[in-house]
């Protein structure tokens, strides 16, 4: 490992002769890798996605440079537990440690946002140093999101890796610059999955609903903006998570209120300070439900340039939020591979409601007859049954933009997704 092979002395003359080739770039990076040289491979696949994001290849192989160090401590969670024996995990990528992820999920699931304390008392002084709430490192990582391989090897590539290295920060330094917007229909996971990026990059957490930024004074939302951007700088390194953006960008009733326009132009100023030195270790996340409402200066080049589909949840992620809605209630016999396959298409926000529902069946039972019974697979599918897809309405207007606007290709994965599921 000391001496660099002529191997990989030769491809990299060759990379550097032809910069813009990925195949060559992605043969050195599999070469470093094999030479147990992650850090190198990274620097080279980092590079490779820049120029070909969507490249299988150099996605499996950041997989593989990235999770190397963290997949034995997975795997030796998820062996001794039981469970294995009687579900065994066919074709599914991660072993998912239900105990800790729902540990975990408890104590991220009851504060959905930060309230700023201002908020509670109304009548604060906005020029407060700290007036917005800022989460400790939280614990919750990709791994405790359930499915979704997809979102996680797309976050790993185009945000993570880059972001948590050091090296390949100072290397990349301007075009690694800018933040990540997450789009998709509500319930779906936009807020966990942010969360779990801050936990993954060992960051504080400062989460704030644009709706609140423009709510809380009229007139003082340019100065909240600004306080935002500020606290996270003091508490860096902080993932600021821009929740409703789509609440600033003016196509809808708000258009009227006043300081609006202000305040896109005090978020456009904090962005583009992100790559000042003031700003390292701010790493801004946005989400909405509304990603055709979104100003279109907030999403140019080194602001929030990438986006990530974010969908209803897939079978393993069913299953995950299942399990976490039924933690806590007296069931009996229900096969949670089977209840996902049935409950195809709801939101993780759905899957609550069927499991409420189902318990309220099974109590309603218990009240009428007298005796308690457990709710059952019965119960549940019944539930299911009777859900209808809330997503359904995010769709129906999705597809109109993803057909008749879909400039420069943005909403191609919506496509895509669309494609599949045979929704156009
Ligand atoms: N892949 C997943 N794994 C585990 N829980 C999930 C997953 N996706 C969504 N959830 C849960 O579903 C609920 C809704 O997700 P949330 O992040 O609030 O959606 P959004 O922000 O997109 O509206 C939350 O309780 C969240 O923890
Ligand atoms: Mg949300």
């Amino acid at each position: 490992m000391s001496e660099e092979s002529p191997l990989v002395r030769s491809l990299r003359a060759a990379v550097a002769a032809a910069p813009e080739d990925v195949p060559l770039r992605l043969h050195l990076a599999e070469l470093l890798l094999e030479a147990g040289r992650n850090d190198a491979a990274i620097a080279e696949v980092a590079v490779a996605l820049q120029r070909a994001p969507g490249d299988e290849k150099a996605r499996e192989l950041m997989g593989r440079a990235m999770g190397a160090p963290a997949a034995p401590v997975q795997e030796q969670a998820a062996v001794p537990t039981a469970p294995a024996e009687e579900k065994p995990a066919a074709g599914r990528r991660d072993g998912f440690d239900w105990q800790a992820a729902e540990g975990q999920v408890r104590d991220v699931v009851p504060p959905r946002f930060v309230e700023s304390p201002l908020t509670v008392d109304g009548s604060g002084d906005p020029g407060d140093a700290d007036a917005w709430e800022v989460d400790a490192p939280g614990t919750v990582r990709l791994a405790d999101v359930g499915g979704m391989q997809d979102v996680k090897d797309r976050l790993e590539a185009a945000f993570l890796a880059p972001m948590r290295n050091p090296e390949l920060r100072k290397l990349y330094g301007k075009s690694l610059r800018g933040g990540l917007l997450l789009y998709g229909p509500p319930g779906c996971g936009k807020t966990f999955i942010a969360r779990a990026v801050a936990g993954e990059l060992g960051a504080n957490f400062l989460s704030v609903s644009v709706n609140d930024v423009l709510d809380m004074w009229i007139g003082n939302s340019e100065r909240n903006m600004h306080e935002i951007f500020a606290t996270a700088r003091r508490q860096a390194p902080c993932v600021v998570f821009l929740d409703e953006l789509d609440a600033l960008g003016g196509k809808r009733s708000r258009t009227q209120h006043s300081g609006m326009r202000n305040t896109v132009n005090q978020l456009l100023t904090e962005l583009d300070g992100i790559d000042a030195q003031a700003n390292e270790g701010v790493f801004v996340l946005a989400a909405t439900n509304l990603p055709w409402d979104v100003d279109l200066a907030l999403r140019r080049p080194g602001r929030l340039d990438r986006t990530l589909l974010v969908l209803p949840p897939d079978a393993p992620a069913r299953e995950a939020i299942l399990r976490y809605h039924l933690r806590d209630r007296p069931i009996e016999n229900v096969d949670l591979g089977k209840l996902a396959k049935a409950t195809d298409g709801l939101s993780g926000a759905d899957l609550a409601h069927v499991c409420e529902s189902a318990a309220e069946t099974a109590l309603l039972d218990s009240a009428r007859t007298g005796t308690v019974r457990m709710i059952g697979m019965k119960d549940l599918l019944g539930a299911a049954k009777a859900v209808a897809p809330s997503t359904e309405a995010w769709f129906s207007s999705a597809r109109n933009v993803a057909m008749f606007a879909n400039e420069g290709g943005t909403y191609d994965d919506l496509l895509a997704y669309l494609k599949k599921r045979r929704k156009l």
